[in-house]
Protein backbone atom coordinates (compact mmCIF):
# COMPACT_ATOMS: atom_id res chain seq x y z
CA UNK A 1 0.00 0.00 0.00
CA UNK A 2 1.14 3.71 -0.92
CA UNK A 3 2.02 5.95 2.20
CA UNK A 4 0.96 9.24 2.38
CA UNK A 5 3.19 11.75 1.67
CA UNK A 6 2.27 15.45 2.43
CA UNK A 7 2.17 18.27 -0.22
CA UNK A 8 1.20 21.84 -0.18
CA UNK A 9 -2.22 21.00 -1.35
CA UNK A 10 -2.98 19.35 1.76
CA UNK A 11 -2.87 23.08 3.49
CA UNK A 12 -5.95 24.59 5.39
CA UNK A 13 -3.71 27.55 6.01
CA UNK A 14 -3.99 27.20 9.69
CA UNK A 15 -0.61 25.67 10.93
CA UNK A 16 -2.10 24.34 14.24
CA UNK A 17 -4.09 22.02 12.02
CA UNK A 18 -1.52 21.79 9.20
CA UNK A 19 0.76 19.99 11.88
CA UNK A 20 -2.09 17.56 12.98
CA UNK A 21 -2.95 16.65 9.65
CA UNK A 22 0.62 15.82 9.22
CA UNK A 23 0.48 13.90 12.18
CA UNK A 24 -2.51 12.32 11.16
CA UNK A 25 -0.48 10.89 7.74
CA UNK A 26 2.31 9.51 9.77
CA UNK A 27 0.14 7.52 12.23
CA UNK A 28 -1.06 6.13 8.82
CA UNK A 29 2.46 5.65 7.67
CA UNK A 30 3.26 3.66 10.71
CA UNK A 31 0.32 1.15 10.92
CA UNK A 32 1.00 0.65 6.81
CA UNK A 33 4.58 -0.47 7.07
CA UNK A 34 3.60 -1.91 10.57
CA UNK A 35 1.43 -4.17 8.39
CA UNK A 36 3.74 -4.90 5.28
CA UNK A 37 6.02 -5.93 8.59
CA UNK A 38 3.53 -8.04 9.79
CA UNK A 39 3.67 -6.70 12.84
CA UNK A 40 1.85 -8.33 16.09
CA UNK A 41 -2.25 -7.61 15.38
CA UNK A 42 -1.76 -6.62 19.24
CA UNK A 43 0.35 -3.93 18.25
CA UNK A 44 -1.48 -2.99 15.30
CA UNK A 45 -4.89 -2.84 17.05
CA UNK A 46 -3.49 -0.63 19.81
CA UNK A 47 -2.09 1.90 17.26
CA UNK A 48 -5.60 1.87 15.19
CA UNK A 49 -6.96 2.55 18.81
CA UNK A 50 -4.38 5.73 19.15
CA UNK A 51 -4.57 6.86 15.61
CA UNK A 52 -8.93 7.07 16.46
CA UNK A 53 -7.56 8.95 20.14
CA UNK A 54 -5.90 11.42 18.90
CA UNK A 55 -8.17 11.75 15.32
CA UNK A 56 -10.96 12.76 18.16
CA UNK A 57 -8.04 15.19 19.92
CA UNK A 58 -8.03 16.79 15.98
CA UNK A 59 -11.47 16.79 15.21
CA UNK A 60 -12.47 18.44 18.68
CA UNK A 61 -9.57 21.22 18.39
CA UNK A 62 -10.95 22.17 14.61
CA UNK A 63 -14.66 21.86 15.51
CA UNK A 64 -14.27 24.77 18.81
CA UNK A 65 -12.30 26.93 16.52
CA UNK A 66 -15.02 26.38 13.64
CA UNK A 67 -17.46 27.25 16.39
CA UNK A 68 -15.72 30.15 18.08
CA UNK A 69 -15.43 32.02 14.91
CA UNK A 70 -18.76 30.89 13.96
CA UNK A 71 -18.17 29.03 10.76
CA UNK A 72 -21.22 28.41 8.60
CA UNK A 73 -20.20 25.22 7.41
CA UNK A 74 -19.89 23.78 11.49
CA UNK A 75 -22.60 21.14 11.24
CA UNK A 76 -21.75 19.65 8.27
CA UNK A 77 -18.14 19.38 8.99
CA UNK A 78 -19.00 17.70 12.50
CA UNK A 79 -21.61 15.22 10.85
CA UNK A 80 -18.55 14.24 8.51
CA UNK A 81 -15.94 13.80 11.41
CA UNK A 82 -18.83 11.74 13.32
CA UNK A 83 -19.77 9.57 10.37
CA UNK A 84 -15.69 8.88 10.25
CA UNK A 85 -15.70 8.05 13.98
CA UNK A 86 -18.98 5.71 13.54
CA UNK A 87 -17.11 3.82 10.92
CA UNK A 88 -13.58 3.21 12.38
CA UNK A 89 -15.43 2.05 15.60
CA UNK A 90 -17.66 -0.53 13.29
CA UNK A 91 -13.90 -1.52 11.98
CA UNK A 92 -12.54 -1.71 14.96
CA UNK A 93 -15.50 -4.10 16.18
CA UNK A 94 -14.99 -6.59 13.40
CA UNK A 95 -11.42 -6.83 13.90
CA UNK A 96 -11.92 -7.43 17.15
CA UNK A 97 -14.64 -9.91 15.84
CA UNK A 98 -12.53 -11.56 13.09
CA UNK A 99 -15.02 -11.15 10.41
CA UNK A 100 -12.39 -11.19 7.46
CA UNK A 101 -11.45 -7.56 7.51
CA UNK A 102 -8.39 -7.13 6.91
CA UNK A 103 -5.49 -4.48 8.31
CA UNK A 104 -5.19 -2.98 4.19
CA UNK A 105 -8.52 -2.28 3.94
CA UNK A 106 -9.23 -0.58 6.86
CA UNK A 107 -5.96 1.15 5.91
CA UNK A 108 -7.31 2.21 2.45
CA UNK A 109 -10.40 3.46 3.77
CA UNK A 110 -8.24 5.40 6.63
CA UNK A 111 -6.03 7.06 4.33
CA UNK A 112 -8.73 7.66 1.14
CA UNK A 113 -11.04 9.51 3.75
CA UNK A 114 -8.24 11.85 5.13
CA UNK A 115 -6.79 12.74 1.45
CA UNK A 116 -10.34 13.53 0.53
CA UNK A 117 -11.63 15.39 3.96
CA UNK A 118 -8.51 17.24 3.93
CA UNK A 119 -8.70 18.29 0.51
CA UNK A 120 -12.48 18.13 0.86
CA UNK A 121 -14.15 20.21 3.69
CA UNK A 122 -10.77 20.99 5.62
CA UNK A 123 -10.38 23.74 2.72
CA UNK A 124 -13.80 25.41 3.25
CA UNK A 125 -12.76 26.43 6.61
CA UNK A 126 -9.43 27.75 6.01
CA UNK A 127 -9.73 30.52 3.78
CA UNK A 128 -12.86 31.88 6.43
CA UNK A 129 -10.59 31.02 9.67
CA UNK A 130 -7.41 32.51 8.51
CA UNK A 131 -9.57 35.89 8.50
CA UNK A 132 -9.44 35.92 11.99
CA UNK A 133 -6.36 34.27 12.76
CA UNK A 134 -3.78 36.36 11.04
FE1 LIG B 1 -12.07 18.23 9.49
Amino acid sequence: MQVLVWEERFSVGIREFDQHHKILFEMINSLIFAQEDGRDPDIIKNSLEQLRSYTIFHFVAEEAMMKHFEFEGLDEHIAEHETLLQQVVEYQDRIAANDGVTIDEVLNFLAGWLLDHTLGLDQLYGPYLTRFTD
